[in-house]
């Protein structure tokens, strides 16, 4: 075979390889998507998580506690919070709003400060706009980094599961805290 028969046989096999149908996608410095062999998607997300107790505008509010206060316990055991914490490309609570962390975390720990998170991260930037993904877990928040796991999702997460690497930014005395989040997804 010639050297140009061969070029024009790798050109036509070439073309009759199905295209994948291409989900490569990305969100700011924040996101990106990438299908897998197998038609898997798989998505990593970084984020920062604003969680503010103090001031007159809190994200999170406690919800409940004991109601016998001699039940009461040095890791806030029992106590539960409402929260609706802005996602943030940067740590900086003033960069891009990316989502929102809705949902409920409470002290599940009578001999550490661990949480138990139950929460929906939903978004609105970029091709990740209208999808969410659930967290329940364990967050032991003395930790400088720990795992939750990614319990499902809606939208372009639909069916997803996954798990979050928290990484504590910054706290204070309050209880406000921003922590980093890498999310990783298969759906
Ligand atoms: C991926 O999807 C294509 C088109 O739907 C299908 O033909 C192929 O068998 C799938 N591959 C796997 C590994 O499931
Ligand atoms: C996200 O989706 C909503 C509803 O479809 C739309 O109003 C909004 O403009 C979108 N935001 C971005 C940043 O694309
Ligand atoms: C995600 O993980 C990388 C590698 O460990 C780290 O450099 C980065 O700061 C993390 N991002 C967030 C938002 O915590």
């Amino acid at each position: 075979m010639s050297k140009q028969n061969a070029i024009v046989m790798v050109l036509i096999i070439s073309a009759m390889v199905p295209q994948i149908q291409s989900v490569n996608l990305k969100a700011g410095n924040w996101g990106t998507s990438l299908e897998t062999k197998n038609n898997e998607t798989v998505t990593n997300l970084q984020f920062y998580f604003h969680d503010t107790l103090s001031g007159k505008n809190p994200s999170a509010i406690k919800v409940a506690e004991p109601i016998d206060k001699s039940k009461s316990f040095s890791t806030l055991f029992c106590n539960i919070m409402m929260a609706d914490d802005p996602l943030t490309e940067t740590s900086d609570p003033n960069s891009k709003l990316v989502g929102r962390a809705q949902g409920l975390y409470g002290s599940s720990c009578q001999e550490e400060f661990g949480l138990l998170m139950a929460l929906s991260y939903s978004f609105v930037d970029g091709p990740y706009n209208g999808s969410s993904f659930t967290v329940v877990g364990k967050n032991s928040i003395m930790n400088p980094v720990r795992e939750m796991a990614v319990v499902g999702g809606t939208g372009l997460f639909r069916m997803a599961r996954g798990y979050a690497i928290a990484q504590t930014h910054w706290f204070d005395n309050s209880g406000d805290a921003i922590v980093g989040y890498n999310v990783t997804l298969v759906h």
